[in-house]
């Protein structure tokens, strides 16, 4: 372990989410397996040097040429500490990519030099995230402009911000309270200004701030216009001049593509399908749709987005692949 993380963690915040717990665990874990074998190692050199220091009278004669049950012990046992550790380390990982499907969305923008908040119900904010406490909460991430990287030292949280493609991240805050969000990715003139706030708030006193400032239109509702505006009725809506894929019951399902491969409608497959059309064409259909690189900026994306979110327990007017 390099020193910097130890030091680190020794300053850190105490754990405020559920995840943060597990990473502590973690590190306490590696750190402990540190201390003890440097320990173990210092007292048996230490040791050695005045038992066999020059002029003792330690026997000398016939010293032991190998041990096998030690070697054995000794690699197996070691071995096995690493696996544990990696472990350890491996659902932690598999966890954090895995937000659960009842998930909080929010949706985060990143740019030089500020953090903006798109909550489901159309609320906007700036350099503070109202979640609540106890609830998976997913922030699904992209930035404006350049790199930036989301860190929440108190969830013990992570993640590079990027422009052109979604992360995420998701934690349960385990407390309320305020917690402070730094930009951890060098950005320019500001980066080391570039912070934020997450505030976590009891379920109830969240849901009645998130109501207090709701616009007159949900995010879905605003990406149910542009649905309309931009003309992708015309051809995802029903009736259909030219049909496409239908986008009700799509959400988080597998789709067919043309070449045989299934993926998941995702967040970062809907940006995709949006932006470069005809990167993914879904099984049964020909790729007519034009590209909206340029034409729609990220809270548009993000309305659009949560319009065929809330589509997904419909049923789908026509067929979602057609067989070829
Ligand atoms: Cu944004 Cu550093």
């Amino acid at each position: 372990m390099r020193p910097g993380l130890a030091i680190a963690s020794l300053l850190a915040p105490p754990a405020a989410s559920t995840g943060a717990e597990s990473v502590d665990t973690l590190m306490l874990g590696a750190m402990a397996l540190v201390v003890f074998f440097s320990v173990l190692i210092f007292a048996l050199v230490v040791g050695f040097s005045v038992r066999y220091r020059a002029g003792s009278d330690a026997p000398r004669e016939d010293p032991p040429r190998g041990n096998m049950r030690m070697e054995v012990g000794w690699l197996v046992g070691v071995a096995l500490l690493g696996v544990v550790l990696w472990a350890g380390g491996a659902v932690v990982f598999v966890t954090e990519g895995r937000p659960p499907q009842d998930a909080v969305t929010i949706a985060v923008v990143a740019k030089q030099w500020m953090w903006k908040a798109q909550h489901d119900n159309g609320r906007r904010e700036i350099n503070r995230i109202h979640v609540p406490a106890g609830q998976p909460v997913v922030l699904r991430m992209v930035s404006e402009d350049v790199i930036h990287s989301l860190f929440v030292p108190a969830f013990r949280l992570k993640q590079d911000v990027l422009p052109g493609r979604y992360t995420t991240v998701w934690f349960e805050a385990t407390r309320p309270g305020t917690y402070p969000l730094y930009c951890a990715e060098y950005c320019g003139a500001d980066h080391s200004g570039m912070r934020a706030e997450i505030e976590v708030m009891a379920p109830a006193d969240y849901a009645a701030w998130l109501a207090a400032g709701a616009p007159a239109r949900s995010l879905a509702a605003e990406g149910a216009g542009l649905f309309r505006a931009k003309g992708c009725s015309g051809c995802h809506g029903a009736p259909a001049t030219v049909p496409a894929p239908p986008l009700e019951g799509l959400y988080q399902r597998p789709v067919v593509l043309s070449d045989g491969s299934s993926v998941t409608a995702d967040d970062a497959y809907l940006r995709d399908a949006i932006l470069q059309p005809n990167k993914q064409i879904v099984a049964g259909y020909s790729p007519l749709m034009p590209t909206f690189q340029g034409q729609l900026d990220e809270d548009e994306l993000s309305a659009l987005i949560a319009y065929v979110r809330s589509l997904r327990d419909e049923r789908p007017h026509r067929p979602l692949e057609v067989p070829q």
